[in-house]
């Protein structure tokens, strides 16, 4: 930090040296000004009656001076307040406009930077599976059912044909609702763990003949693991009508695969069992992954396990019978799908959590 220097020479060229060094000191002290605060600082160093550096030199340099060098110091002397003093002005102003020159920057409006995108959103690809089934149905002439997630005993299992404590009811882990010991066992509410009570919900309401499709949620008690979720999907069909076959439901189920995997894929039925349909089928699709030769993902047999169905069973129908379902007159197929294994086939998703956690690198993977 600069201080006034005392003076023995006080030749001109001495004076000026001096002088020199003081203007040097004024510049790069002003330079270093970083705001308003660093300035009244400098303002005061400089300019303090007491003590300021302009104070100092009249003390030391003029006061002190012999006589006949005193005109030539006393002009300095004021030149170099007179400058001091426009320097302390010039850095108050660069303070300023500098502060000011921020602020408008923060506020200025840059109409060539690209606006703020929001990012739309894609389906989720459980829904976005969900949905094309469902309009592969629609497209063959099927209307869209929907029913509660929680669903009485009676929808749920015992007008399809599961009765009370039959050990079909032990393949559909069930999650009960609480508090209701106190009902007929028929009206205790849990939680649907398939869509099929739509089935007999749909007849109730329209007499035949019947196309719908009914996509929807349904929970079992079932631990989560990489294919299994007590949260999932199905999407179920029913078709009701005079003469409707096991050949019809073939037909049907082979078209929507088709239209679902490609035209490639083949379908097959294997024998199976259901309390409300009879005859019961597993519907088996070759293998999307190999064509059909055999693959770590078919496990080497070139087919895949996709849903379940069958024929109405005629017990089912009773529970409808004054709808205009006799089973002597009318006949018809229902099947059930889970969207999830669907989905993760046609996406190729690894793990059936992917689809709940929300995370949007999985997600934005859709899109
Ligand atoms: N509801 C059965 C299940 O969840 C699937 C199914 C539906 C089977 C319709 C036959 C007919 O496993």
């Amino acid at each position: 930090m600069y201080t006034v220097p005392k003076l023995d020479d006080y030749s001109p060229q001495a004076l000026d040296r001096a002088v020199a060094d003081l203007f040097a000191a004024l510049e790069s002290e002003s330079r270093a000004l970083q705001g308003e605060a660093d300035w009244k600082e400098f303002r005061d160093r400089w300019m303090a009656r007491k003590n300021g550096v302009l104070t100092q030199v009249n003390d030391t340099w003029l006061k002190a001076a012999p006589g006949p060098a005193k005109r030539e110091v006393g002009q300095r002397v004021n030149q170099l307040k007179a400058r001091a003093e426009s320097a302390i002005e010039e850095a108050r102003n660069k303070i300023h406009t500098s502060a000011a020159g921020s602020k408008l920057a923060s506020e200025r409006l840059d109409i060539s930077l690209p606006g703020i995108q929001r990012r739309t959103g894609v389906k989720h690809p459980v829904l976005r599976a969900m949905d094309e089934i469902v309009s592969i149905f629609k497209a063959m002439g099927y209307s869209i059912g929907e029913g509660p997630e929680v669903e009485t005993d009676y929808y749920n299992f015992e007008s399809l044909n599961f009765p009370p404590n039959h050990p079909a009811r032990d393949t559909q882990d069930t999650l009960f609702i609480a508090g209701q010991e106190q009902k007929p066992a028929r009206d205790r509410l849990l939680m649907r763990t398939h869509t099929s009570p739509v089935q007999i919900r749909v007849m109730e309401q329209q007499p035949p003949p019947v196309r719908i499709i009914i996509p929807g949620k349904v929970h079992r008690n079932d631990p989560l693991d990489a294919t299994h979720s007590p949260v999932f999907h199905q999407v179920e069909g029913l078709a009701v009508d005079n003469n409707i076959t096991f050949c019809d439901l073939k037909g049907t189920l082979d078209r929507a695969m088709k239209a679902l995997f490609g035209s490639s894929v083949k379908t097959r039925f294997y024998p199976s069992f259901f309390p409300f349909t009879e005859p019961s089928a597993d519907m088996q699709v070759s293998c999307i992954f190999c064509g059909g030769k055999g693959c770590r993902k078919c496990k080497n047999s070139g087919w895949i396990e996709l849903l379940g169905c069958g024929m109405v069973d005629p017990n089912v129908f009773d529970f409808v019978k004054q709808n205009g379902y006799d089973s002597s007159k009318i006949s018809g197929f229902a099947f059930g799908m889970g969207i999830e294994r669907i989905s993760i086939l046609k996406y190729g998703v690894e793990e059936i959590q992917l689809f709940y956690e929300g995370d949007v690198r999985f997600l934005e993977q859709f899109a």
